[in-house]
């Protein structure tokens, strides 16, 4: 569907409905992370990164920012950028700024709000730039925009650690289809949260000011609204526990009764303390990120972390 020079490949209700069934139906019971983003979910995620808990975002800005100059001279000049889930795109615009010369910027993401933000000011900022944007769930098929210039090579930028929201064999085919989507000469350029002191990391995931909390519930009051679901906002608690064995942050919404929840004339029923899972994020180490990369037929290029080392940008190229 193209509408105003932007793709949309939205999920539709019917397909939001049958991912909450689906996952409601599971044991443990789940909710897919990705319907957190609706414009209020991007806006409450926009303030976590903000937060003083949440080092991540402010962490990996500035890394980028102090190996611009490194990430520039391995991409060269002409790149064309193509970024999963765009967000604020407060790294974007020092990434499109710091290349040498990119010819178009494509962010593939899932929030038509956000996208349309992104794309707004960042076509502003760099007139010379040609923006492609495409509203589409990246981690379903669809096909990259070709720009009007040819491009030197193809740059996957997948920054926020995000590629810990998806469990092993998820985030080998994320890879994977980054590998064949930027071709034999492409490149990854990957930003992840590294492994480190438990309280930190559970820090960041329950921060003070209970924004965390008001997003995940949020993505119920978005299936109430869209798919007609009838939880209680009030019946749940956020909870994010340091599976450390795992070496992942396990976020929960508690049951705090026993209840029922009706979605799509089908009805639920939750145990009082019963979890819901509904997001996972992944911490690495250089040895695991390389590993996970080897599945996924990349190697690492380069490895750039904070001098604190809470950090990693890895840039990935075909092995
Ligand atoms: N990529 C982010 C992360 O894993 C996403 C995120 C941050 C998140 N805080 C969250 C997802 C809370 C769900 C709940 O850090």
């Amino acid at each position: 569907m193209e509408r105003g020079g932007l793709v949309d490949l939205q999920p539709t209700p019917a397909r939001i409905l049958a991912d909450v069934v689906q996952g409601l139906s599971a044991t443990p019971k789940r909710l897919p992370s990705k319907y957190f983003y609706d414009a209020r979910g991007s806006a409450l995620f926009e303030r976590i990164t903000r937060q003083p808990e949440y080092y991540l975002t402010a962490t990996e800005l500035a890394l980028l920012q102090a190996r611009m100059a490194d990430i520039a001279a391995a991409i060269g000049a002409g790149a064309h950028v193509v970024e999963y889930g765009s967000g604020s795109g407060r790294k974007t615009e020092l990434l499109l700024g710091g290349l040498d010369a990119p010819v178009a910027y494509t962010p593939v993401e899932i929030s038509r709000s956000a996208l349309e933000h992104s794309v707004a000011r960042l076509g502003a900022l760099f007139p010379e730039i040609e923006m492609l944007p495409v509203c589409a769930d990246f981690t379903g098929p669809f096909a990259l925009p070709v720009p009007a210039r040819a491009p030197a090579r193809t740059l996957l930028f997948f920054p926020g650690s995000t590629l810990g929201n998806f469990d092993g064999p998820q985030s080998v085919a994320l890879l994977r289809g980054m590998r064949d989507a930027a071709g034999a000469d492409g490149r990854a350029l990957i930003g992840l949260d590294l492994d480190k002191d438990p309280r930190r990391l559970e820090a960041a995931y329950n921060d003070a000011a209970g924004v965390t909390a008001e997003f995940t519930l949020n993505l119920l009051a978005r299936l109430n609204r869209e798919i007609g679901s009838d939880f209680d906002l009030g019946g749940f608690a956020h909870r994010a526990v340091y599976a450390r064995e795992r070496m992942r942050i396990e976020t929960d919404l508690v049951s705090l009764r026993a209840q029922t929840v009706r979605v799509g004339g089908r009805t639920f029923a939750f145990a009082p303390g019963e979890a819901m899972a509904v997001e996972i994020s992944q911490k690495y180490t250089r040895d695991s990120a390389a590993a996970l990369a080897a599945q996924a037929g990349l190697a690492l290029r380069a490895w750039w972390t904070d001098p604190q080392g809470d950090f990693a940008l890895a840039l990935l190229a075909p092995a």
